[in-house]
């Protein structure tokens, strides 16, 4: 059913000349003019999709987690998803990100079929980074030791370096002071501004939130946004699961719902808020939006 390339509403580039430590290689690297139609690039090998997934099934038993979902995502594109509890969101992001297998269909990622070899887990190593709603920090270990651990264990890199990405990274998510300390120290949205700055310690090209802000109290969502968004900003390519739509009208250049494990309805925000199709969007938008 529904498979879709969307176009790139903005061209934003690589951020530019910021003081950083670490190698460069954050931004879109090849984002290139938009050619692909209304259904996709299914057919031909020549399309400039960096993540493709293709009718992919999910099954938990016998209940179907996802159905026939197809996606594109070009390098520099912003996706947010949206949609009812149990739509599969997560199972789709998580598909993406091989911590669940996909029954059928394909994801490839780079080119790369994401199955359980050693290539997809490589293409997923080097490209992919995900948050999730619970930061997920190991809280035996310093801020300090939690963003350098997959640089120096995953990546070899020597400690001195990984400091100074970290260190660097810190200072985007605008914390760089709580570098000692432990994670049971900071506040939610603290935690979750390192589990972003540790996810970017892995140089991703593509960065992945379920739902980053909804374990968070009120006053500290507005913070994890604005890093989410900045983020967005410089370049990064990025899927969301979210339901904060103001944020989304800004951030995304596409915008997808979700229900019973199917794409529904995708567009960009503009459209997608003014001129839902479906009557399942339009209850769920009226039912989101009335908060
Ligand atoms: N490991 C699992 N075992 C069995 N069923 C599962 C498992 N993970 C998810 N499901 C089911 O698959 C469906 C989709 O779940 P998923 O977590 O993807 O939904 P979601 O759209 O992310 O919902 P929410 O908005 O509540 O996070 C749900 O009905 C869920 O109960
Ligand atoms: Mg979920």
């Amino acid at each position: 059913m529904t498979s879709a390339s969307s176009s790139t509403a903005h061209g934003h580039q690589k951020k530019t000349g910021s003081k950083r430590t670490g190698p460069t290689k954050t931004g879109p690297t090849k984002t290139g003019p938009t050619k692909t139609g209304p259904h996709g690039s299914d057919s031909t090998t020549q399309d400039d999709a960096f993540i493709r997934i293709r009718h992919v099934d999910k099954f938990f038993g016998s209940f179907q987690a996802l159905d026939d979902v197809s996606l594109d995502i070009r390098l520099g594109q912003k996706i947010v998803i949206c949609g009812p509890s149990g739509s599969g969101k997560s199972t789709a992001i998580r598909c993406i990100n091989r911590l669940e297998a996909h029954d059928a269909g394909e994801i490839a990622i780079d080119g790369v079929r994401i199955d359980d070899s050693a290539a997809a887990r490589r293409v997923l190593r080097n490209n992919v980074g995900m948050v999730f709603q619970q930061f997920n920090l190991f809280p035996h270990l310093s801020i300090l030791d939690n963003l350098t651990l997959g640089p120096v264990r995953a990546r070899g890199m020597a400690p001195a370096q990984a400091r100074s990405l970290a260190e660097y990274y810190l200072e985007r998510v605008r914390i760089p002071e709580q570098i000692d300390k432990f994670p049971g120290q900071l506040s939610g949205g603290q935690q979750q501004r390192v589990a972003i700055a540790r996810a970017l310690c892995m140089e991703p090209k593509i960065m992945l939130f379920d739902e980053p802000t909804s374990a968070l109290d009120p006053e500290m969502i507005a913070e994890v946004l604005e890093v989410i968004e900045e983020l967005a900003g410089s370049g990064m390519t990025m899927i969301c699961v979210t339901h904060e739509m103001g944020f989304a009208g800004h951030v995304a250049d596409q915008m997808v719902f979700m229900d019973h494990g199917r794409i529904v309805e995708m567009a960009p925000p503009k459209q997608f808020f003014s001129a839902p199709e479906s009557e399942r969007c339009q209850t769920f938008l009226r039912q989101i939006l009335r908060h």
